[in-house]
């Protein structure tokens, strides 16, 4: 048994970033199928918000987080993928990657290759898987091929830069959507062929505007109840309204007759957790995004870093819409 300590953000309530706080706990060794890890950097997510304020209830007290990055410091029996000294990086449940080193399953956390640094690796996994099972299996029925239109909101956020840059890889015609005209500037500069101000203008009139009537084939959306029906009027006939996110607040109840008056439209509610329930689906999955960023088509860019003492100023950033890109903790 080699226990050492760690520090962890903790909450023994729901609410405002103020219930988070700092505690001292000991760390054990690892037991079956899992790992140690010490981490180098940890990855801030909207998920996080959400099961900070209840909007995803969670048994209480809970740790938060669910990215990071580190060195692996023991390994558990039977875990056959990992050793002792990896660089190591994972998007994984159950929280608890706010702290500098904790046990978790090693089913999703993942060697990370020499070229990637700890920081994008935080980054990376959870916004980055989200973004490879969002364009690579979220498809509409009539498929997805270079030239198509899409539209994704919030692109200028941490999942939003990496998905305009793959979907310019990918070929796909991107329209962007944020909340400043400096947010659609990057959006923009990261691949998006069009970016809407939300915030100012219209948003189906304007993809109707740009896609000739048309439509997109695909609309992404991690914003929610703002954007909902922006959304679902921005679909071409058959189209795909993938929602996966809420930073707005939840979408309200529908009738199902609502999918046949915008189009015979299809909806799906989305979570990356049901994406990466076995060991061999996350590590293609993850294959494919170290491929992106490896290659330099897909930049992972960490814009906000946050000694994990600041933990609270993090969350109060990200709520705000005040950042861009990714935000780290830094133990
Ligand atoms: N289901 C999944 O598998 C999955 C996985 C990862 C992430 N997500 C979701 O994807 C979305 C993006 O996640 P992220 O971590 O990369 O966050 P993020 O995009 O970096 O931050 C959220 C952004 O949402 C926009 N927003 C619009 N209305 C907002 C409001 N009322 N309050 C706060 N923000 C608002 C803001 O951008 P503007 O200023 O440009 O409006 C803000 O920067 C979140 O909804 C998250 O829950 C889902």
């Amino acid at each position: 048994m080699s226990t050492t300590h760690s520090r962890a953000v903790v909450i023994e309530q729901t609410g405002g970033p103020e219930q988070m706080h700092l505690i001292e706990a000991p760390v054990g060794d690892p037991g079956p199928g899992e790992v140690r890890i010490r981490h180098h950097a940890i990855g801030l997510n909207y998920i996080d918000v959400y099961q900070r304020s209840g909007l995803y209830p969670l048994p209480l007290p809970l740790r938060l987080g669910m990215e990071g990055a580190g060195v692996i410091e023991a390994v558990g029996a039977g875990v056959e993928h990992l050793q002792v000294g990896d660089r190591a990086a994972y998007a994984s449940q159950p929280p608890g990657s706010y702290c500098d080193a904790r046990v978790l399953p090693a089913m999703n956390v993942c060697r990370l290759p020499e070229d990637i640094g700890f920081e994008q690796g935080a980054a990376m996994m959870l916004k980055g898987l989200t973004a490879q099972y969002l364009l690579r299996h979220c498809k509409p029925v009539e498929g997805l091929q270079a030239g198509d239109w899409v539209l994704f909101h919030a692109a200028a956020g941490g999942v939003g830069l990496i998905v305009c840059q793959w979907a310019r890889a990918l070929g796909l015609r991107l329209i962007a959507t944020a909340g400043t005209d400096e947010k659609c500037a990057l959006a923009l500069a990261n691949g998006a062929v069009h970016a809407i101000n939300y915030r100012h203008e219209n948003v189906a009139e304007r993809v109707r505007a740009l896609t000739a009537g048309s439509g997109v084939k695909v609309v992404y959306d991690g914003v929610g109840k703002d954007t909902w029906e922006g959304s679902l009027d921005s679909l071409a006939p058959f189209g795909l309204l993938v929602s996966f996110g809420n930073a707005s607040g939840p979408v309200p109840a529908f009738a199902p007759a609502l999918l046949a008056a915008k189009g015979s439209v299809y909806v799906t509610r989305q979570t990356l957790f049901h994406h990466i329930t076995s060991r061999a689906r996350t590590q293609a999955m993850a294959d494919e995004l170290f491929a992106v960023v490896g290659s330099g088509a897909v930049q992972i860019h960490v814009e906000q870093r946050y000694p994990l003492a600041q933990v609270q100023q993090a969350h109060q950033a990200l709520e705000a819409r005040q950042t861009v890109g990714a935000t780290v903790l830094l133990p």
